[in-house]
């Protein structure tokens, strides 16, 4: 039996070839299937709810992904625990999910460190990193028992004097940076191995009577695309290990890998797409496995703790951006354009990735190279440079994926409100998670100093 299948008649279109349309593996667009839910929830039903803008994060997604990954750990390297790096995204409920699956919380400054403990986390449940660490934070975090990574020679300074005010030999962390051979190291954030500082500062610490070194960490970058990368940093942070164990006498605790691990999302002038860019994450964890295995192998220790601290990884992908065209603009170039409710100020990761976006219904008519600009009275916002979509009218919903790692921490409360968050819960139904803003929000900081509390005595001239 044939079914017949009944298709609109469009009348045939010619359009100039534009550059970047194509390349030798194919159209870079996706084909234009479009979405009308997120996790069974209608995308209007969402609107109607919340407002357009509007993110929408899955909570079945975010529990999935970070099974998966500590799954993942614990077939490799049983004795890994997973820091939730609170700036990937540090909205409650999120944090609060990946707590619940057992994740410890990784800050990188006084504020986040009093955000997880004011969620419940227990001090020696924290890791403390981040080149900034007030006084009062770093008595705080060593009182309470959590994990300092120390950043430099004036921390370690202050945090020797701080363990001494506290009259008890304090664990410590150190940070390291170093080259791999595959990425270029982030010098700026704790003490060079090749230059011998961090030999120095082991020496230091190992000589302070209220200090004990506990931890080694390094964080290798951000979007490693080279699985490698890893095995290369843990030989070495274990090759450090066994010359401080050696020097100091004492075993150390743990190593800390750092995060870095790649999300699904398509970085700017990455030649190919996600899929076929991005590596498993399985990739990664035998890597870190393997080299930790052999690099700790003649230690005569239990396996070491290993503290990993994805965060895009884990997020990036379970959490979509619903947002409305508000206009759409054919540009001098010939080129379609559209406006959207929401863009760098909410999507900060516009700036480089060069995210999904897909439509709310069925696509009618020849899909073009258009712009998608956001609504700042700005020429940098822009959402998408250059996409192939279909015509676009006013009012139409697009969504636009994999939006859950440094958005909702970097966006920007510039010109617009920022819109709410909503997560799509796992037992049905959804919630608001964060309010989006209102004028009393964006003014609640400000004061106004008596003389200035109101317009008179110059009274404005109207125009005309
Ligand atoms: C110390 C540290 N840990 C973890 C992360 C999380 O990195 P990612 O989101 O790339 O996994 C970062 C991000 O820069 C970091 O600086």
């Amino acid at each position: 039996m044939t079914t017949a299948l009944t298709l609109a008649w469009e009348a045939p279109t010619i359009r100039p070839h534009g550059m970047g349309e194509i390349n030798k593996f194919g159209h870079r667009a996706r084909r234009h299937n479009h979405v009308e839910d997120i996790d069974g929830v209608a995308i209007e039903e969402l609107v109607a709810t919340y407002g357009s803008p509007v993110f929408v994060s899955s909570e079945r997604g975010l529990r999935r992904s970070i099974r998966h990954l500590r799954g993942l750990f614990e077939r490799y390297w049983p004795t890994a625990v997973h820091g939730w790096s609170y700036k990937t995204n540090y909205t409650s409920a999120v944090c609060m999910i990946l707590h619940q699956e057992g994740s410890l919380a990784e800050v990188v400054s006084q504020f986040e460190y009093d955000k997880a403990r004011r969620l419940g986390v227990p001090g020696d449940c924290i890791v403390f990193n981040g080149p900034n660490k007030p006084r009062a934070a770093i008595h705080r975090a060593l009182s309470e028992g959590a994990r300092l990574h120390v950043d430099h020679f004036d921390e370690l300074a202050m945090v020797s004097d701080v363990a001494r005010e506290l009259g008890r030999v304090v664990p410590i962390g150190l940070r390291l940076n170093f080259e791999t051979g595959f990425t270029e190291a982030w010098s700026r954030f704790g003490f060079n191995l090749d230059s011998g500082q961090a030999e120095e500062a082991i020496r230091r610490i190992i000589a302070d009577p209220y200090l004990r070194l506990a931890g080694l960490h390094t964080h290798i970058g951000t979007f490693i695309l080279d699985p490698r990368a890893y095995g290369a940093a843990i030989t070495t942070l274990c090759r450090v290990l066994g010359e401080a164990e050696a020097l100091q006498g004492i075993p150390l605790d743990y190593l800390d890998i750092g995060g870095g691990f790649p999300s699904r999302n398509a970085l700017q002038g990455l030649y190919l797409p996600p899929d076929q860019a991005v590596p498993d994450l399985e990739d990664y964890v035998r890597a870190i496995a393997d080299a930790l295995a052999r690099g700790t192998a003649d230690r005569g220790q239990p396996p070491i703790t290993l503290i990993y601290e994805s965060g895009r990884a884990v997020v990036d992908d379970h959490q979509q951006l619903i947002t409305s065209v508000v206009g759409t603009k054919a540009l001098p170039d010939g080129r379609r354009s559209a406006v959207l409710d929401a863009g760098v100020n909410a999507l900060f990761t516009a700036f480089w990735y060069d995210h999904e976006v897909r439509m709310t219904r069925p696509a009618t008519g020849v899909a073009a190279d258009t712009v998608l600009y956001g609504p700042l009275c700005m020429n940098i916002d822009v959402v998408r440079r250059s996409i192939q979509l279909p015509p676009l009218v006013a009012g139409d919903r697009l969504v636009i994926a994999n939006t859950g790692a440094y958005n909702n921490t970097q966006w920007m409360q510039f010109i617009e409100y920022r819109p709410a968050i909503a997560l799509v819960l796992e037992a049905g139904g959804h919630c608001l998670i964060r309010a989006a803003e209102t004028l009393d929000v964006m003014c609640q900081q400000d004061r106004l100093p008596p003389h200035l509390a109101t317009i008179v005595p110059a009274p404005l001239r109207r125009v005309g």
